[in-house]
């Protein structure tokens, strides 16, 4: 048998290798809501404008209604011959109002209804990362506030380098996912005109109010040129692109750690919940969610990838191509919202090894750069010649194998006479991250300052 929907110009129906491949009800049911949200306002708008009768517009509400509740009950029966979210919807609003059910689709293609949908459905995923990336950063920052003072080392190159407190290294997150807010926020206002009225490509010859529709359904105003609103899936590719970056900033912290916390570095300790056993090894506790959030990554840019090259080849307008959109925004998506939830949990639970920090923080010489300021400062020396000086007595610290506040006054001298016991002022831990009080620094009460700055923001938004 031909289909229902479009099938008046077939005698036969379609293989089953091309139902197959043509059906995409196993993964757009997701947009059932939005696909309601938009029929609903689309009847709206064609009784107000006389295109359909008010009593056919309130049975179509109606039905719309009961097979929202239908699919949220789990009692709805999807059907594969149906193909997609809009005609099992339409179908069964045909079954259950009969008649009527046949205007719905006056003025409109699936086209412009799954453009609309899809944006919708986007746009509500958007919301709810902005909320989590917020919860992210409000554990990140209150750990931080509670760690403003706590030493650990800084590394450059995986080498320590700078002694910084812990507190510090976690606000770095704190303003890559402010950043990354950002970037889904733009996104969202750029996806935020309505498709719906566009029909398949061309527009309509139904007297149509566009921004009837669009405010109904929360649009910022209707789509401008009707090709466009029908084959672009930018807003897709713009989603992807801020979840893609979100995740690359997920995947270092994980990364972080999962070295944190390995006996290597022994920096961390995470908590039972967010971590395993192994089968074998009875001793065994991995970061596997750490791992995992590190390894979602991979198919997050992978979507990305996958609908650029969907998309690049494609010529205006709608292509059939395009229905291959919505898996992989759908996975990266859910990845990336496990991904926050894992990693905001494993930020509130984990406790820093405070000693080990920062005895490991004052391990290598960390405090050189110390050591050269001062002899900037208080002997007025050039910065390059600083540097020489203080690299010859780290060499002979590491002769003696000594860290550098324990070598003797008469070593120092030996190299550069003008010393005086004064400089043993700067070469501990604690003083070299309490000087460093440049704005944006790492010194305690720097990081004070920013933790509270964060949650005083955070707060404020949240009311
Ligand atoms: N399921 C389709 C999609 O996701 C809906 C649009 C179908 N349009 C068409 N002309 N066949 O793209």
């Amino acid at each position: 048998m031909s289909n229902k929907m479009w099938g008046g110009r077939f005698s036969s129906g379609p293989d089953a290798i091309m139902e197959d491949i043509n059906a995409s009800i196993d993964f757009d049911r997701h947009l059932y809501r939005q696909d309601i949200a938009a029929s609903k306002a689309h009847a709206d708008m064609l009784a107000k404008q006389g295109i359909i009768g008010a009593d056919d517009a309130r049975k179509i509400a109606h039905g719309l209604d009961t097979i929202l509740s239908e699919i949220d009950g789990g009692s709805f029966s999807f059907k594969r011959a149906l193909e997609d979210i809009h005609m099992n919807v339409e179908s069964r609003l045909a079954e259950l109002i009969g008649a009527p059910a046949g205007r719905l689709h006056t003025a409109r293609s699936r086209n412009d209804q799954v453009a609309t949908d899809f944006k919708l459905w986007t746009r509500d995923q958007i919301d709810a990362l902005d909320a989590a990336l917020k919860d992210y950063q409000r554990a990140l920052a209150e750990k931080a506030l509670a760690h403003a003072a706590t030493i650990m080392p800084g590394f450059t190159h995986l080498q320590t380098a700078q002694p910084v407190t812990f507190g510090h290294h976690l606000l770095a997150y704190v303003e890559m996912a402010a950043r990354d807010r950002g970037r889904f926020a733009d996104a969202r206002k750029r996806l935020n005109e309505s498709p719906l009225g566009s029909g398949a490509l061309a527009g309509t010859s139904f007297g149509l109010d566009r921004a009837m529709t669009a405010k109904a359904l929360g649009f910022d105003r209707p789509t401008a040129n009707s090709l466009d609103a029908v084959s672009d899936r930018d807003f897709a590719m713009e989603t992807l692109a801020a979840a893609s970056i979100a995740a690359v900033h997920l995947s270092r912290f994980a990364e972080e750690i999962v070295i944190w916390s390995s006996p290597l570095s022994g920096l961390i300790r995470l908590s039972d919940k967010f971590t395993t056993g192994s089968s074998m090894m009875p001793q065994k506790r991995n970061p596997d969610a750490a791992e995992l959030v590190r390894a979602k990554t991979g198919r997050i840019i992978g979507a990305l990838n996958g609908l650029m090259i969907v998309m690049k080849g494609l010529p205006l307008a709608y292509a059939k191509d395009m229905q291959e959109d919505k898996e992989g925004v759908m996975d990266a998506l859910e990845a990336l919202t496990l991904s926050i939830a894992a990693m905001t949990g494993m930020v509130r639970d984990m406790e820093p090894d405070s000693a080990r920090m920062k005895k490991m923080a004052g391990e290598g010489y960390t405090t050189a750069t110390d050591l050269a300021d001062w002899l900037v400062q208080t002997l007025k020396m050039p910065f390059r010649d600083a540097h020489h000086v203080a690299g010859r007595i780290v060499a002979r610290a590491a002769e003696q194998n000594v860290p550098l506040h324990r070598l003797p006054l008469a070593d120092l001298q030996a190299i550069e006479p003008k010393i005086t016991d004064d400089v043993f002022s700067v070469l501990s831990v604690v003083n070299s991250v309490k000087s460093r009080t440049s704005y944006g620094g790492t010194a305690p009460k720097n990081v004070r300052m920013q933790a509270k700055r964060w949650l005083r923001l955070l707060d404020k938004a949240a009311k």
